[in-house]
């Protein structure tokens, strides 16, 4: 039986699995540059963030209705239940689907199609994280913000992901300033490529209360002290960091050096159909690969709920 544990840094769309792509491509008459699911595996070969982005977007061109949103959401939720997950923080990016035409409302009816049926089918609570797009202006993501707010009662909180190096936080201060008036929980993808400064500035001009990766703080170790004294939480995503190359191998993967230091860390699977595996692959791969034991594990599961947007009861009912 895998551990009971909070998944809080998952993309809906980077669950998209090959065999679905093409399933989705087929009912929507979309044409896709890859001959077979095999063919299309083979390009999951990435030298950085961006390559991985370029392949990422591109295939959300098979997402077109709310069935697709909904196919996709159950599907991952289906998987996540069997790998012990009983809550999920689900991030998407809704201008990737505007830019296409798709509007804001497919997508989140669709999503929450596949959600409010979630526990009852797959045993999963689940929130859903609307991210802002960091290489996009401030203004598109005040655009989405708006755009957002008749679907608010759907939405906990905003995100931050996408190309992060030249995209400080600091460049969507108001836009997180308006989400914060809206009564939105706030997040960022901060220190995965960017430097620690980054984190810094994700919790002193956002105001963020979790931070998504954070890797990178461990170069600074003042910023740790913060981080550890502040109790901030860090969703950490090791099969990601190493597909993306911010790490070489898993084995020098610093997670077990992060809780050595005191920080709140969780470990989750960030974008699990192009990273080789979902949240409790990731809990056997780091056990294998740094040798992060039982009562390790155990403490990463009690972190994710104590980490999650989940009142106290909520949380002590899932462990
Ligand atoms: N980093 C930034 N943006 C993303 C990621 C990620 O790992 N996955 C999907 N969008
Ligand atoms: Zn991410």
């Amino acid at each position: 039986m895998p551990i009971p544990k909070a998944e809080l840094h998952l993309h809906i769309e980077g669950t998209l699995e090959p065999e679905l792509a093409f399933a989705l491509a087929a009912r929507n008459d979309v044409d896709l540059p890859y001959a077979d699911t095999e063919e299309l595996r083979k390009a999951y070969l990435f030298d950085d963030l961006q390559s991985f982005l370029d392949l990422y977007y591109g295939l959300m061109a098979v997402l077109r209705t709310e069935a697709d949103f909904a196919d996709l959401a159950d599907a991952y939720l289906a998987r996540a239940a069997a790998q012990g997950v009983r809550h999920a923080e689900i991030f998407f990016d809704p201008q990737a689907h505007l830019a296409r035409g798709v509007p804001l409302a497919t997508v989140i009816d669709g999503l929450s199609r596949a959600l409010d049926r979630s526990e009852e089918r797959h045993g999963v609570s689940t929130r859903l994280i609307m991210c802002f797009l960091r290489d996009q202006s401030a203004e598109s993501a005040m655009e989405t913000l708006r755009a957002a707010e008749p679907h608010l009662d759907r939405i906990i909180g905003v995100g931050l992901d996408s190309a992060e190096v030249g995209h400080p936080p600091a460049k969507f201060k108001e836009v997180y300033e308006a989400a914060a008036a809206l009564g939105l929980r706030l997040v960022a993808h901060a220190g995965e490529e960017g430097p620690p400064a980054y984190i810094t500035e994700a919790l002193d001009v956002l105001r963020v209360e979790r931070v998504d990766h954070g890797l990178r703080c461990m170069e600074d170790p003042e910023l740790v002290e913060r981080l550890v004294r502040e109790r901030v939480p860090l969703t950490l995503c090791p099969l990601s960091n190493v597909r993306l190359r911010a790490i070489d191998v898993l084995e020098e993967h610093p997670l077990a050096r992060m809780m050595d230091a005191g920080l709140l860390c969780t470990i989750n699977s960030d974008d699990p159909a192009y990273f080789g595996g979902y949240v409790d692959d990731t809990f056997h791969a780091v056990r294998e690969a740094l040798g992060i034991d039982q009562e390790r594990l155990r403490t990463l599961a009690r972190n994710s709920f104590e980490a999650a947007f989940l009142d106290r009861d909520a949380a002590d009912e899932a462990l």
